[in-house]
């Protein structure tokens, strides 16, 4: 069931491939391998502190490994200088855990802020632009205000639609649901699907979130810390239904434990399964 990475395949838009990742003596990853499909909503499943985010930072080339290649829509970022990095992050739209918009910028200039550091587009352009995104995410009157008058779920539409402005292939969301009421939780759940089928983006989401992950993923990685009897990373990877029927005592011990949380019986709770 594990997808094989290759990098040259048609449909495979991120790879990894036996990658070794360290900060300082802190081993995250040995000989880690998975890969996202073009087109596709990929959710990265794992417990706290298994380097889901790390995966994240290693695809945006925020973060360099010790050893083996990331390929990202078809160039090895692991190869890449700064200046060519950059061409390739204009490609992703990033939504990092905690939004991360400018607090002091209003939620417009917080849009627009890309847009001028990226194109040359007038102010006309520009305007347009951002309120086709914030519609594309279901807010207006929003322009003037700040963050820190927006909702969380408020919040991290703003954040998605700032993800999106400049048109990219792929999009790397970590957390989008945490901290949400379940209302907000489908409603940004129901909005990277939309954004991955009107616009074909890929999307690769980072979630603790099992309930919502069986909704929406097309793919499931989960990362497995190495034991005793499993040397290196383990990234278990297929569908939430090969996952669901899975034998590995490992993925069933994590789906478990994982489904016992609050959160995914909130969101069972707004989908009416309770
Ligand atoms: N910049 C850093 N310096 C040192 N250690 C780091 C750094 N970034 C991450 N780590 C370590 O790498 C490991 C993986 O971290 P990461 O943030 O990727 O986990 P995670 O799966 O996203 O966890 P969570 O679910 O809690 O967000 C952790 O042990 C963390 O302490
Ligand atoms: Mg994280």
């Amino acid at each position: 069931m594990n997808l094989t990475p290759d990098a040259a395949g048609a449909d495979v838009h991120v790879a990894l491939e036996r990658v070794d990742m360290a900060f300082g003596d802190r081993q995250v990853f040995r000989g880690l391998s998975c890969a996202f499909a073009a087109g596709k909503v990929s959710v990265i499943l794992g417990g706290s502190g298994s380097g889901k985010s790390t995966v994240l930072r290693l695809i945006g080339g925020l973060v360099r490994p010790q050893a083996g290649h990331i390929f990202v829509a078809g160039e090895d970022v692991t190869c890449l200088s700064e200046r060519q990095l950059y061409g390739v992050r204009k490609k992703l739209g990033m939504m990092f855990q905690g939004g991360a918009l400018l607090d002091s910028l209003t939620i417009y200039e917080n849009l627009a802020f890309p847009l001028r550091e990226h194109t040359s587009l007038d102010e006309r352009a520009i305007a347009a632009a951002v309120h086709r995104r914030l519609d594309a995410v279901g807010l207006t009157d929003v322009d003037r205000l700040l963050p820190s008058q927006l909702s969380g779920g408020m919040l991290r539409r703003a954040a998605l639609a700032r993800a999106i402005i400049l048109d990219p292939v792929i999009v790397l969301c970590d957390e989008p649901f945490s901290g949400l009421d379940p209302v907000s939780v489908k409603r940004i759940e129901n909005l990277l699907v939309q954004i991955n089928q009107r616009l074909g983006i890929t999307i690769v989401l980072v979630s603790h979130h099992i309930a919502s992950t069986m909704r929406m993923a097309e793919h499931v990685v989960l990362l497995l810390q190495s034991d005793d009897h499993h040397p290196g990373t383990t990234a278990v990877a297929g569908s939430p239904e090969e996952l669901r029927q899975s034998s590995d005592p490992r993925v069933v011990a994590f789906l478990t434990d994982e489904c016992d949380d609050g959160d995914a019986r909130a969101a069972d709770v707004a989908a009416g399964n309770t």
